[in-house]
């Protein structure tokens, strides 16, 4: 089966709810997932997740969703600031990217304010918590109505 939108998380997205709930919330990764899920149900648009702390593995993953998903949302954690190589693994696949981050990245420490996923983004949504995460599949939606 093709089509659809894939959701990437990056290092240490694994441990949402218990990590720094100030910062990122208290809800964990599989409940913000669920959500996403319940929400594709209801539009009957098919969504898959993948979470690795590793950035090889999700290099892999961007590689095979080439030519089996629509669309993209991505919250590669850290490594949205500095690999080059997500920059260029999500150019590679040349399908719609969204970037999503709990926290508002550019009112938080300088080496944060540098996204290398920005730039092969159709967009981004920053600074909602959760709520990122699903305004990001509102707008993908749309995308994939076209
Ligand atoms: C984050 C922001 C990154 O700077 C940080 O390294 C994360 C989470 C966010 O969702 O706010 O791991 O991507």
């Amino acid at each position: 089966m093709s089509g659809g939108i894939l959701v990437i998380n990056g290092p240490n997205l694994n441990l949402l709810g218990q990590r720094e709930p100030s910062l990122y919330g208290t809800q964990s990764l599989e409940e913000i997932n669920q959500d996403l899920e319940s929400m594709a149900t209801t539009v009957g648009i098919r969504i898959e997740f993948f979470q690795s702390n590793h950035e090889g593995e999700l290099l892999d993953r961007i590689h095979q969703a080439r030519d089996d998903f629509e669309l993209i949302i991505i919250n590669a954690g850290a490594l949205s600031h500095y690999s080059i190589a997500l920059h260029d693994a999500l150019r590679a696949v040349n399908i719609p990217v969204i970037e999503v981050h709990l926290s508002n990245i550019y009112a938080r420490e300088e080496f944060r304010h540098q996204s290398l996923i920005s730039p092969v983004a159709q967009g981004g949504i920053f600074g909602f918590g959760a709520l990122s995460y699903r305004l990001a599949f509102l707008a993908a939606c749309e995308i994939i109505k076209g």
